[in-house]
């Protein structure tokens, strides 16, 4: 079958014929219909995050898919059904206390591995296998935005960790600000407005006329270029966040989210960086985080529980925003469309079958 992979030693990726998989007991087929690119793909693509299969060189991509169930192999699914899988899978070295509790999201990068990013093939591909409990049912009338589920759930997980991290106070947020108009940033944006804020904010660096700031603003949200305004001088340029989301994975955004929150408020850390050094007065912040009860908190991956909520909050997006997010959607023999770069380009997806 056919698969969009990225081999070791290349720079971009290309399609490969690779073994058709076969479900092992408790597995089910499925046929893919759309996959999506995200800020994660181009990294791996890159090579600054993820890895290989073991002993493999190459790695099929793709890691935001949706597809309907092919062969249930004796499982609780039906052949027809539209499901969108998990990314977490145990390591090759067998299972640990994450994957027993239900927890794959909350295992350390060396207890997992992660598909179509690290240590494990995508499902940019014809087919794909995957444990029964690992699919998550999307509604047929949502199967051409089933791909959207996955990222998606990323920002159901890290706003419940925020939120959670707020419930020992009565904490009531109306301000929230996104850094970061990619596709991750503009959904949370969207989720934001679904969930009562009632001023929202996102950071991006362009230049007007761009398709992102419209987004933006017809979300209702204010757009700050932060060429203009750096992100701990926020406050005085506008007010303090109750509530910062960090999508752009530049590493200072972290540090200055201390300043961008108002009292009380929360950081939720969604970007890799690569490695950076820089100066940061430390005790500054650190006595700004202490007197002023702010609370910073990672968050990486999403379980089955997201993915649930995922499909319920995509089930409410207007569909303007999906038409106007979605800026492609490309069949396998022009994949490579999916995976431009430009300010044209907003979320993509690979499709394999129509819907
Ligand atoms: P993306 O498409 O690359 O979006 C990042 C956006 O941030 C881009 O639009 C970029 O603007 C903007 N940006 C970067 N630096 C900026 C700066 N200094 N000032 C203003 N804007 C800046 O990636 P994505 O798919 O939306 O994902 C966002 C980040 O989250 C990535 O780092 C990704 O690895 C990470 N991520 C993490 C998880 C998780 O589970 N933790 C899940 C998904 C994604 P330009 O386009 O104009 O350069
Ligand atoms: C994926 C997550 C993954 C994270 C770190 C994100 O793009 O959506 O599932 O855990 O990258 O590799
Ligand atoms: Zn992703």
């Amino acid at each position: 079958m056919k698969a969009v992979v990225i081999r070791r030693g290349e720079n971009a990726p290309t399609v490969a014929d690779v073994p058709r998989p076969e479900p092992e007991r408790g597995e089910v087929l499925v046929k893919t219909l759309r996959v999506g690119v995200d800020g994660t793909d181009h990294e791996v693509i890159e090579g600054s995050h993820g890895s290989f299969p073991a002993g493999q060189d190459y790695l099929v991509l793709g890691h935001e898919a949706v597809g309907v169930v092919e062969d249930a192999n004796g499982t609780s699914l039906e052949a027809g059904d539209i499901v969108a899988p998990t990314v977490r899978r145990p390591p090759d070295d067998g299972t640990n206390e994450y994957f027993e509790r239900g927890e794959a999201d909350m295992a350390p990068p060396d207890e997992c591995v992660e598909r179509g990013i690290d240590g494990a093939h995508g499902f940019m591909a014809e087919y794909f296998t995957s444990p029964a409990e690992t699919l998550v049912s999307v509604p047929d009338e949502l199967a051409e935005w089933g791909f959207l589920v996955e990222p998606i759930s990323i920002s159901e997980k890290a706003i419940e960790h925020a939120n959670a991290s707020r419930s020992a106070f009565e904490w009531n947020p109306d301000s929230g600000l996104v850094l970061g108009n990619g596709s991750l940033g503009l959904l949370t944006l969207a989720m934001l407005d679904q969930r009562g804020y009632e001023r929202t904010y996102c950071l991006g660096r362009r230049d007007r006329p761009d398709p992102t700031i419209d987004i933006i603003e017809e979300l209702g949200g204010t757009y700050i270029d932060s060429r203009v305004t750096p992100v701990d001088q926020i406050p005085d340029a506008h007010e303090s966040m109750d509530f910062v989301y960090e999508a752009t994975g530049y590493a200072k955004h972290a540090f200055e989210t201390i300043e961008a929150l108002a009292p009380g408020g929360v950081g939720a850390l969604l970007g890799v960086p690569e490695p950076w050094e820089f100066e940061i007065d430390g005790g500054k912040l650190h006595k700004e985080f202490v007197m002023n009860n702010k609370a910073l908190v990672g968050s990486v991956n999403s379980g089955v529980d997201h993915f649930e909520a995922a499909v319920e909050t995509l089930a409410d997006l207007p569909s303007w925003l999906l038409e106007d997010l979605v800026t492609g959607v490309y069949e396998l023999d022009d994949y490579e469309a999916a995976f431009r770069d430009d300010e044209t380009t907003i979320k993509t997806a690979v499709q394999f079958n129509q819907i």
